[in-house]
């Protein structure tokens, strides 16, 4: 099982994660030319993250015809039902930005069942990808951000189920959900999430604490068993925490940096 010790960093409170995640995503970015990829993910973490993008400074500083946006994993529902991931990115960021349509890629629900979605999707991140073999030095994604679920399961990767084994495929069908809503998911697998130049976990508020230490104490919970073949980077704040430890200065927006 591939364990890698991730960077944690402890932010004060829901906004500055946003803002925290704001900046890794915007760094990262920039940092490559050329054709991007962003994974996404659902849940509450990344909420704030997304409408933050979609307003003035990041907004105006991402490059958005470049970019070309995924999930980690959906809710095997229609794209309108408040319960999909793709819906949620959507509504928050996506419809409020130019980003061309060609370079928005969810995870298919209209299909006959989670393994038909899998497989199709699958198939289109080979095509993305240009082969169907994961190459070490070739990430797939730019960015791939993650959550942490009460349980422990990341992506829809839960705790017991034989998906975390998975490392041929790059998708899966997962007929039963281990946590709510109790709908069959989609989801990439480990060995796909890693192939990325960084992995952001975004982890708020108190109902996570006990959780995040189990995970950073490197308890065999499936966030545990994430692994990026760049960074590793967990944004955690205060509540989340395990404990009261440094809180990381506050990062300057593109606005502030440029004035
Ligand atoms: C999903 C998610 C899932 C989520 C965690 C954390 O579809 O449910 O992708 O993995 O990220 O459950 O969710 P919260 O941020 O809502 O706690």
């Amino acid at each position: 099982m591939p364990q890698q010790h991730p960077h944690v960093i402890v932010v004060a409170d829901s906004g500055a994660l946003a803002r925290a995640a704001a900046e890794r995503m915007l760094a990262r970015l920039h940092r490559s030319n050329g054709r991007l990829a962003v994974c996404l993910t659902g849940g509450s973490a990344p909420q704030r993250l997304y409408e933050l993008l979609a307003a003035g400074p990041y907004r105006n500083a991402i490059s958005w015809e470049h970019i070309y946006w995924f999930w980690g994993d959906d809710r095997f529902v229609p794209h309108n039902d408040p319960r999909s991931n793709f819906g949620m990115a959507r509504r928050l960021l996506l419809d409020r930005v130019p980003a061309p349509s060609g370079n928005i890629c969810p995870i298919p629900t209209g299909v006959e069942n989670v393994e038909e979605a899998a497989r199709l999707y699958e198939a289109e991140l080979h095509r993305f990808y240009g082969a169907a073999q994961l190459l070490p030095g070739r990430p797939l994604f730019d960015v791939v951000l993650m959550g942490l679920g009460p349980d422990g399961h990341t992506a829809s990767l839960f705790p017991g189920h034989a998906e975390l084994d998975e490392k041929a495929r790059w998708v899966v069908g997962v007929p039963q959900a281990g946590h709510e809503p109790f709908v069959p998911r989609v989801t990439l697998t480990f060995p796909t999430l890693a192939s990325t130049r960084e992995m952001l976990f975004l982890v708020s508020g108190p109902s996570k604490r006990e959780i995040v230490s189990q995970v950073l104490a490197g308890a065999d919970l499936p966030a545990a068993r994430a692994y990026s073949e760049g960074e590793l980077l967990w944004l955690v704040d205060r509540e989340a925490a395990p404990e009261h430890g440094d809180v990381a200065p506050a990062t300057p927006s593109p606005a502030s940096r440029e004035g």
